[in-house]
């Protein structure tokens, strides 16, 4: 005697047979088949999801505990003479219950997914709409202060010829700032420009004075990056030539300036310095805004914050570029922005203003 497995037995029982297997007919065989085919197609229909058509196609004709399987196991307790037509007719319902199972597999396949219930009332993506770098922030309000003094825009070639990068700008050849370790040169006599200073010369050369002009721009110096010096960066260089222009012009105007850039109560200091092409020479601080000259980390102690290099320029440089030294006098000044931007940001690695991480960018936007 064949035993069925406890499921069929227990299906069998529950619907059509309330004793043993071994009595089962062929007529509450096939009944039981029927059944199973009767109630197939709203079983299948109603599989919403493919994980739900997944879990009907193993209900009804999974390998292990699928009501036609278990049928088929029950075949062996037919009489031998029933065994060929009830195989016949589980077979065909098996065929129809499958094809039924493959159409609703297309149509769930094919259907969109139905997507969650639209909350129109939820917040928009904010739009990246970018920001002003920092450095270009400082240059863009350098730029507006000296245009309310009368300067214009100058521009210069950032392959630049030895001879305006250096001597022009009265650079005696020995000059150590023209080792191979300072410069990057790109031939014998080119160079890219280590200041922008070059541009002095050559708006001279083009307008005659008055001049007063900025002239920002990238420069290039053979240095590592580290958390205080860039290979690149960007200086302002500003120039002013007439008859007459004194030291006390330079004094006034940068002082005028920091006031403008950091405030009404900003005082300066001017330090004796050496450049080759201005005489004399200064460095200016600006008293720190963070410590108010009390001494703190944007300052390092000093209460001072070094802005610009400046100086009158030298004759030679006015000769170098064409003009009467008797008769002109000018004064000329060079910043770093990226300097500027890293103490008003409180930013303690330059190089963070090099990597257009938008998570730093960000912060900027005004
Ligand atoms: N060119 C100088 C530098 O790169 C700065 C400077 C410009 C100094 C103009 C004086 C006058 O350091």
């Amino acid at each position: 005697m064949v035993r069925p497995p406890p499921s069929i037995r227990s299906y069998l029982s529950a619907a059509l047979v309330p004793s043993s297997l071994p009595h089962v007919t062929l007529s509450e065989f096939l009944a039981a088949v029927d059944q199973v085919a009767a109630d197939a197609p709203a079983q299948i229909a109603a599989a919403a999801t493919l994980d739900e058509w997944t879990a009907v196609r193993t209900a009804l004709v999974g390998r292990q505990a699928g009501r036609l399987t278990d049928l088929m196991t029950g075949l062996a307790a037919l009489p031998k003479e029933a065994k060929r037509e009830a195989g016949q007719r589980v077979n065909t319902v098996k065929a129809a219950i499958e094809s039924a199972l493959e159409a609703r597999h297309a149509e769930l396949a094919s259907a969109t997914p139905t997507a969650a219930p639209l909350d129109r009332s939820m917040p928009a993506r904010a739009r990246w709409r970018g920001a002003v770098h920092p450095v270009s922030q400082v240059i863009d309000e350098v730029v507006e202060i000296f245009r309310e003094l009368g300067f214009t825009i100058a521009l210069g070639p950032e392959a630049e010829s030895a001879w305006y990068n250096f001597a022009a700008l009265n650079f005696p050849a020995d000059h150590p700032a023209m080792d191979m370790h300072d410069t990057l040169y790109l031939g014998t006599d080119q160079v890219l420009r280590t200041h922008t200073s070059p541009v002095q010369v050559r708006t001279l050369q083009q307008y005659p004075p008055p001049v007063r002009i900025l002239a920002p721009g990238n420069v290039y110096r053979r240095d590592f990056f580290d958390p205080s010096h860039a290979p690149m960066f960007a200086q302002i260089e500003g120039l002013v030539v007439d008859e007459g222009v004194t030291f006390a012009d330079l004094k006034a105007t940068l002082s005028h300036f920091a006031r403008r850039f950091f405030g009404p109560e900003t005082t300066t200091r001017f330090r004796p310095s050496f450049f080759p092409f201005t005489e004399p020479s200064a460095e200016m601080d600006v008293r720190c805004g963070v410590c108010r000259g009390a001494g703190c980390g944007v300052c390092k102690q000093s209460g001072w914050i070094e802005i610009l290099g400046a100086g009158m320029v030298h004759p030679a440089v006015l000769e170098a570029a064409g003009l009467d030294s008797e008769r002109y006098t000018g004064w000329a000044f060079g910043m770093g922005p990226a300097r500027t931007a890293l103490s008003r940001h409180g930013i303690p690695d330059i190089r963070i203003l090099y990597d257009s991480d938008v998570r730093v960018l960000d912060q900027f936007v005004s």
